[in-house]
C-alpha cells in the first residue's frame, strides 16, 4: 500500500511539472493589443496606434519623448519586435528597445539593450548593445547594419538562457554574450526582466559623441513598432517558476547554448564587415580585460 501511494506521489508529481512547464512557458500573441502586454511608461499623449492597432508610434519633439514597457517580467526565452526607426535627419535621437529588471535606472539593475543611435540625414545609423549586471554597464559593442533601417520594418531580437545571451538583427546573431559561470561574475541571470522601448534626446553623447545635436525642426521624430513576439517564461511571485534547474524549456537545452553552424557563417560575416567598436578590444579603457572577453563566441 504504502508503495502504491508512493508511486501515486510521484506520478502526480510528474502531471504537475508538465502543467507547470505549459503554463509557465508563454508564447505571447502578436496580434494581441498593446495594452494586454504593455503600459505606457511616460507621456502618454506621445504615443499612438495605427487604426488597427497594430502598429506602435513613439514620437519625440521638444517636450518630450515617450516610451512603453511589458506588463509581465520574464526569464529566459526569446523576446523580439519588429521597429521601423526615425528617418531623414535624426542626429541626436537615441531609440532603445531593452530588457531591464527595474522600472528605472536602480543601482542594483541588471539590464541588456540595443541602442539605435541617430545621424545626419545620408548617414548610417548605428547600433550600440549593452549588458549591465547588478548596476554596472560598460559592455558597449557598436554595429553598422547592412539596411537602412529607416525604411523599412526590421526584427530586433534577444536570445536569453543560463549559458548565453545573444543579439540578433533579422535572426543574424550580431553578438553573442557569454557565460564564464564563474561565481559572481558578469552574467545577468538572476533577475526576472521587463521589455521596454523607448525615445529620447540624447544630443549630449548619441552622434559623433554629441558633437551633433538634435534638430528641432525635423520634431517630431517618431519610431514605429510591431509583431511583439514572446516564447520565454514569464515571471510569478511568489513562486519562481522560471528558476527550474531540471525544465524541459528549449532554452534549457545544449542547443541553445551555442549559434548553429549556419548561425556562425553569419556571425563570421558580422564580425569581419560591421562591428565598429568592441569593449573587449579597448585596452586604453580596459587595461586588464573583464572577465568574460576571454570566453569565445563560437563556443
Ligand atoms: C550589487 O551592488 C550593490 C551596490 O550597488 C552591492 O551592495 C551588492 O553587494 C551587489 N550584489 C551582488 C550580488 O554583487
Ligand atoms: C554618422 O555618420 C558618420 C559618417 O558616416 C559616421 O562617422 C558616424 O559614426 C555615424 N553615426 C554616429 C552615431 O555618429
Amino acid at each position: 500500500m504504502e508503495k502504491r501511494v508512493s508511486q501515486m506521489n510521484i506520478f502526480l508529481c510528474v502531471a504537475t511539472l508538465m502543467v507547470a512547464f505549459s503554463i509557465d512557458s508563454v508564447a505571447a500573441d502578436s496580434k494581441a493589443s498593446f495594452e494586454e502586454n504593455f503600459n505606457i511608461m511616460w507621456a502618454e499623449d506621445h504615443f499612438s496606434t495605427s487604426e488597427d492597432g497594430q502598429i506602435w508610434y513613439l514620437s519625440l519633439d521638444k517636450k518630450t519623448g515617450c516610451g512603453f514597457q511589458t506588463k509581465d517580467r520574464y526569464r529566459f526565452g526569446w523576446f523580439s519586435m519588429k521597429i521601423k526607426l526615425v528617418g531623414g535627419d535624426s542626429a541626436g535621437v537615441v531609440t532603445a528597445y531593452y530588457m531591464c529588471s527595474d522600472t528605472g535606472a536602480g543601482p542594483e539593475r541588471d539590464e541588456i539593450d540595443f541602442e539605435f543611435l541617430g545621424n545626419r540625414s545620408g548617414q548610417p545609423y548605428l547600433i550600440q548593445t549593452n549588458v549591465y549586471k547588478n548596476g554596472t554597464g560598460g559592455r558597449e559593442m557598436r554595429h553598422m547594419l547592412w539596411f537602412d533601417p529607416t525604411e523599412d520594418f526590421h526584427t530586433y531580437s534577444f536570445e536569453w538562457n543560463d549559458e548565453q545571451l545573444v543579439f540578433y538583427v533579422d535572426r543574424v546573431a550580431i553578438r553573442v554574450f557569454k557565460n564564464t559561470k564563474e561565481w559572481n561574475n558578469f552574467f545577468p541571470n538572476q533577475k526576472p526582466m521587463y521589455l521596454f522601448s523607448s525615445i529620447w534626446n540624447a544630443d549630449d553623447w548619441a552622434t559623433r559623441g554629441g558633437l551633433e545635436k538634435t534638430d528641432w525642426k525635423n520634431a517630431p521624430f517618431v519610431s514605429s513598432y510591431k509583431d511583439f513576439n514572446v516564447d520565454g517564461c514569464k515571471w510569478e511571485d511568489p513562486y519562481p517558476a522560471c528558476v527550474s534547474t531540471t525544465s524541459q524549456h528549449w532554452w534549457d537545452q545544449p542547443d541553445a547554448w551555442h549559434l548553429s553552424d549556419s548561425q556562425k557563417m553569419d556571425f563570421a560575416w558580422v564580425e569581419r564587415n560591421l562591428v565598429i567598436y568592441d569593449y573587449c578590444k579597448d585596452y586604453e579603457r580596459y587595461p586588464t580585460l573583464p572577465p568574460e572577453c576571454s570566453l569565445s563566441p563560437w563556443d
